[in-house]
This record gives structure tokens, C-alpha cells and sequence, in this order.
């Protein structure tokens, strides 16, 4: 039975938040897998929208499970909040957390701008919120899980060690101060630990047996593939696995039950944060889209940074994803604009190149070279609708050779095309949970 892995292809912020939602009203569970309060997606349903930074985006479906697998680091607070948000406008979240995620302490939080400062040329510009040193812990085995925040004597112990490592490192090698006490952590994420109680469940067993019962499963990336801690722009990427890869590690899913990798391209680029963008534009066109399309970080507010696609990036995407499907998102934005770019190749030191440099001193000195596209003229929210409605054949004949192009230059076919924020603006050419 299908299970599909909706991962970014690029640099975050392509608009998986609607791919994910549009699959999720097929699916039966919805586990999110990487990252934590460092992503954001907008769901809109019923009219209402909601901001989600941890929570799975199946949740407005009560039916549907919503997993926080275990690859996630979870800020209890923002999750407190965003069930107590649900519930006051009336839903029941249907959550299971994995006992097996980790939990973002307050000393996380404190170090992630301490590390920033210190790195200086090398800061990737991070959302602060503590995922870089939880993560680090994590792997240093020095973490605290979700199973061991509810065992308040292991937490406590735990705690104690850590809180005297952490101010050390606080004090002692960044020269600020950690201003909550031990007991103030204890009492606060003792507190986080009952309301989050009722919610932490057997994740494996709850995956194990819809896998069993052939029961649909979207696995929702966060962050994106040039953002992954092995195959990202090291070391300005974020600190999880974002590619597919990271999907079956962060669900404790085998990669044998995976069908379909579906792949979000958003038709141009953009960046939040720090490190090079080749095909980065700083002109009336990137002001011209990023104001169009409200491209500013949904966690921080940051302006995005803008530029052309590139496929060198995508090719490399599909390279270490696997991608069975690519989902199209923001054809409604680049309209408008004339003659539209893509970077096809880059030259590094005279030469050309197609793969993507793994240092980033060589990614910063790659030029990238480009086909030029005639573009399409923008019609309206109106009227995007109702070419959704139609399918692919009704889009402009401009953008249909824009897309066919980077799917042919890719070798990986469409499953689907946005062309405005809401499920009606959305042509699916595959579902990916439709029976064979
Ligand atoms: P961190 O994940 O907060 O540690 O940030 C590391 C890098 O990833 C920074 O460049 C962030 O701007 C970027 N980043 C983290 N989360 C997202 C996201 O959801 N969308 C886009 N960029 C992100």
C-alpha cells in the first residue's frame, strides 16, 4: 500500500505545507520526520488559517493520526501551544508524539545564538530555536528524549548533569550567562511533561500496524534537500536528514515500504539565511516576486532571498532523493514576468559543470549559465482557479513548455502543478495514494 515521502527540493520554503495538505486528505496517517520549531507551514481549512511550526499538517483532518516521529526535536512549549490553538478552535488533535524525538531545552536555545556569533562568516543565518545544539547533543548521546522527560526521576538526573555542562560551556567558552536555575528547568519541563503526557504514544507500533492493515502513510519533510546536514550546503544548512533518506530514519519506516518521493520545486528560488545562491538575483525582478509572493520567512519574517531555478540543484535533488514525482508550486508568481531564466549548467574556473560542488568556497565560485524562457502573463486569482479546474493542458502555453522542460532536464515526471495558495488552485496529475 502507498507510502509517500513529500520532501523540498531546493532551499525550504517551495510550499510543501500545500503538497503535504493536498496528499494528507488521502492519507489514513501523517508522520512528520526531521527539524523542528525551525519550519512553518500555513494551513488553511474552512476558510481559517492556522500556523503550524511542529504539528503534522494532516491535523485538521480528526480522523487522520499525526505522528511527531522520532527524528524530530520538539520544543514543548510551541507544541503545547499549538494544541492548546487547535483546541480552542474547536479540534481534537489526533497526535501521537514518538517517544523517541528529542526534547529542545532552554540551554538549546541560548547556544544556537552563541554558536551563530561565534562562527561568524560561517553562521547559517539560523531561526534560533535551539535545533542545531539539540541535535548535537542528540548525537553526542547527551540528549534528552521525549521517554526520558516523562520519567521525572531519569529527567532529573539527566538534567542535573546537563544544566552544570551546559552553563559551563554558556559561561565559560561564549562569556554570556545561562539565567534559569536548574530547579526553574525541572519545575517548567515538568509541567510541559504533563500536558504533553496523554499525547506520547508507541509511534512504532501505531506506523507498524497501519503499514500492516495497508493503510496510506504521508511522510511530511520539513526544511529542504540543500538544507540537509549530509547532502545540504555544509555548514549552512540546518542540522537534520531533509532528504528522503531521512524519512525512513526519522519514522523508523524501512526505505523497501516507500513508493513514491515526490519531490516540491518551487519554479524559481529562494533562500532565508546565509550562504551562496548562484542563480541569486538582486534586482526589480527579485523584488518583484518576493513582493508578489509574500516570500518572507514564515518563522522569523525574514525577507527571502530570490533568484532563478536552478537544476543543478534540482538534478542533484532527484540524485540523492530519489524522486518519483516533482510537484510544481508558484506558477501564478513568476508570471508576469517577461523572459524568465533557468540555470541549466555552471562554470567552475572556465569549466562547465552539472554536478553540485560538495565545498562551499567551489559552490560560491560557480556561475551559473542559463536558457532563457518567454514568459506568461499573470491572469489573476480568478482565473488560475479555473485553469486549476481545467488541468495541465489549460495553463499558458508558456508555462507548460517552462515545466515540461525542467521535468524532461531532470528526467522526472509532474504530479503536480500550484498556481495558487488553496487546494482548488492545484492540478494533481498523480495521486500518489490512488490504487494501481
Ligand atoms: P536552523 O534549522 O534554525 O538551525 O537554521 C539553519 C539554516 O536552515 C538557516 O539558514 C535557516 O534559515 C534554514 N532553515 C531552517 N528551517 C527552514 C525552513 O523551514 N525553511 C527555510 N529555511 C530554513
Amino acid at each position: 500500500m502507498p507510502i509517500a515521502v513529500v520532501v523540498g527540493a531546493q532551499w525550504g520554503d517551495e510550499g510543501k505545507g500545500k503538497i503535504v495538505d493536498c496528499y494528507a486528505s488521502q492519507a489514513d496517517l501523517v508522520v512528520r520526520f526531521n527539524g523542528g520549531a525551525n519550519a512553518g507551514h500555513t494551513v488553511v481549512f474552512e476558510g481559517k488559517k492556522y500556523k503550524f511550526n511542529l504539528i503534522p499538517s494532516g491535523i485538521l483532518y480528526s480522523q487522520k493520526t499525526n505522528i511527531i516521529g522520532n527524528g524530530m526535536v520538539i520544543d514543548p512549549k510551541k507544541l503545547i501551544d499549538e494544541i492548546d490553538g487547535l483546541l480552542k478552535s474547536g479540534h481534537t488533535p489526533n497526535l501521537a508524539i514518538s517517544p523517541r524525538a528529542h526534547v529542545v531545552m532552554p540551554y538549546h536555545f541560548v547556544l544556537d545564538g552563541a554558536e551563530e556569533i561565534r562562527k561568524g562568516g560561517l553562521a547559517a543565518g539560523t531561526t534560533k530555536r535551539g535545533i542545531g545544539p539539540c541535535y548535537a547533543d542528540k548525537a553526542a548521546r547527551f540528549g534528552i528524549r521525549v521517554s526520558e522527560l516523562m520519567d521525572a526521576q531519569l529527567f532529573r538526573e539527566k538534567l542535573h548533569t546537563m544544566h552544570q555542562l551546559e552553563c559551563r560551556i554558556i559561561e565559560g567558552v561564549y562569556g554570556q550567562v545561562f539565567k534559569q536555575t536548574e530547579d526553574e528547568v525541572f519545575l517548567q519541563y515538568s509541567d510541559y511533561a504533563k500536558r504533553l503526557a496523554p499525547y506520547v504514544k508507541d509511534t512504532n507500533e501505531i506506523i507498524h500496524s497501519a503499514i500492516a492493515k495497508n493503510k496510506r502513510i504521508l511522510l511530511e519533510g520539513a526544511q529542504a534537500t540543500m538544507l540537509d546536514i549530509d547532502h545540504g550546503m555544509y555548514p549552512f544548512g540546518t542540522s537534520s536528514s531533509t532528504t528522503a533518506g531521512g524519512a525512513c530514519t526519522g519514522s523508523g519506516i524501512g526505505p523497501t515500504a516507500i513508493d513514491e518521493v515526490v519531490g516540491v520545486v518551487k519554479v524559481y528560488t529562494s533562500r532565508v539565511g546565509s550562504g551562496p545562491v548562484p542563480t541569486e538575483l538582486n534586482d526589480s525582478i527579485a523584488n518583484y516576486i518576493r513582493d508578489k509572493g509574500g516570500e518572507y520567512g514564515t518563522t522569523t519574517g525574514r525577507p527571502r532571498r530570490i533568484g532563478w531555478l536552478d537544476l543543478v540543484t534540482v538534478r542533484y535533488s532527484v540524485q540523492v532523493n530519489g524522486f518519483t514525482g516533482l510537484a510544481f508550486t508558484r506558477l501564478d508568481t513568476l508570471s508576469g514576468v517577461e523572459k524568465i531564466k533557468v540555470c541549466t549548467h555552471y562554470t567552475l574556473d572556465g569549466k562547465k559543470t552539472e554536478s553540485m560542488p560538495a565545498s562551499h568556497k567551489d559552490f560560491e565560485r560557480c556561475k551559473p549559465v542559463y536558457k532563457e524562457f518567454k514568459g506568461w502573463k499573470d491572469v489573476g486569482e480568478k482565473e488560475w482557479r479555473a485553469i486549476a479546474s481545467k488541468g495541465f493542458k489549460a495553463l499558458p502555453k508558456e508555462a507548460q513548455a517552462y515545466l515540461t522542460f525542467i521535468s524532461k532536464t531532470v528526467g522526472v515526471p509532474i504530479y503536480i502543478v500550484g498556481v495558487g495558495p488553496g487546494r482548488e488552485d492545484t492540478i494533481v496529475l498523480k495521486d500518489v495514494f490512488k490504487r494501481k
